[in-house]
């Protein structure tokens, strides 16, 4: 409980007056959200003010065009949630003739709203006992309570918001919900926040332990490796080229079509394409496109594009690797899966 208090107690001392604070509207309360996903306080405050006065009413959203919607959202970035955020007013309307829903099961509906938002709108609109955990939160509660649990991990997520919905338990929601908030904002800081103010110290965890610049703990995502497989499909009389995978990459010992691999879409790099193109299956090869896929590995993402080949000649060595078989005869060797899924969907002529 003495944390819950001190919290409070700090932020009625400490808060920042913002205008979405002083009101229980939840258009309002969802339209100060939607733009404070996107950009910090300062920066999102004379966005706020201009589509309040644009659109006082969700009413007056949805009669919105598109055009006017993205004007208003110019320099925020990511403009499907400027477009997002009139589909939902006009959704508001149809469902609910206009009224803002106050409960987080309806908001959690809406397009574009997500557990945060949905916790914010109906904890700050109507006191529903929902707890936000935005990254304010994890911040606090991994330095106070030492939880060292990465924040983006699914036993995270759990771990942190099983403790804020603990935590929220008695507290008045709008208020508490705000109040930690704040103070991951202004106090708790992501870098070197002033330990020594704060009212939390002599309980704090990360400050006892000095492990503060610590916590949170984030799980790096390992960047995946993005490749591009350009195969190409040449058939003769019934029958396939394939090739078997060597050593040292994946599929190793499958068998896939001759390939050329690129480190950019081939789309993007026409001559450079084209000619190693004509190396291998001569100067009037000609392409068609015949499919793509993503295809997702643990560590790689390789997005295939399937060509056919038109007046083309055999232009590299045939050896054990690369021969000519039947579908039948394909059929019994080892194939990576999204060959399979090709050959399957593929009338061989
Ligand atoms: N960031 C996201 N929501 C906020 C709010 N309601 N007040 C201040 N900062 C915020
Ligand atoms: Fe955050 Fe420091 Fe306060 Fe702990 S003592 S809650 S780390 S500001």
């Amino acid at each position: 409980m003495a944390f819950q208090k001190e919290i409070v107690n700090w932020y009625l001392r400490n808060k920042r007056d913002l205008p979405w604070r002083n009101t229980r509207d939840p258009y309002v309360i969802w339209l100060s959200e939607i733009i404070l996903q996107q950009t910090r306080v300062e920066q999102g405050l004379p966005y706020f003010n201009r589509f309040l006065e644009a659109y006082p009413t969700v009413v007056d959203f949805a009669n919105a065009s598109e055009t006017q919607v993205l004007k208003l959202w110019q320099g925020l970035g990511y403009y499907s949630r400027g477009r997002n955020m009139l589909y939902t007013a006009k959704q508001i309307v149809e469902l609910y003739q206009g009224a803002f829903p106050v409960n987080y099961a309806a908001l959690i509906q809406l397009k574009g709203v997500g557990d945060y938002t949905a916790a914010a709108i109906s904890s700050f609109s109507s006191d529903e006992m929902k707890p936000v955990v935005d990254g304010n939160v994890f911040r606090v509660l991994s330095r106070y309570f030492g939880i060292e649990t990465a924040i983006n991990s699914t036993a995270g997520k759990k771990q942190f918001l099983d403790l804020a919905n603990e935590l929220i338990e008695g507290q008045l929601p709008s208020l508490y919900n705000q109040a930690i908030m704040e103070f991951g904002a202004l106090q708790c800081k992501p870098k070197s926040p002033d330990c020594s103010v704060c009212p939390l110290q002599s309980s704090c965890y990360a400050r006892k332990m000095d492990v503060v610049s610590m916590l949170p703990v984030k799980e790096k995502k390992l960047k995946k490796r993005i490749r591009y497989f350009n195969y190409f499909v040449c058939t003769k009389d019934q029958e396939l080229l394939v090739k078997r995978r060597g050593a040292g990459d994946i599929w190793q010992e499958l068998y896939d079509f001759p390939l050329i691999e690129s480190g950019r879409p081939y789309y993007e790099m026409e001559e450079e394409f084209m000619s190693l193109l004509r190396k291998s299956f001569g100067a009037e090869v000609l392409i068609k496109v015949l499919d793509q896929k993503k295809h997702l590995l643990t560590h790689q993402t390789i997005y295939v594009q399937f060509f056919a080949l038109d007046n083309y000649i055999i232009n590299f060595n045939q050896n054990a690797e690369i021969k000519w078989v039947t579908l039948t005869e394909f059929d019994t060797l080892p194939q990576p899966k999204v060959i399979t899924n090709f050959i399957s969907s593929y009338s061989l002529n």
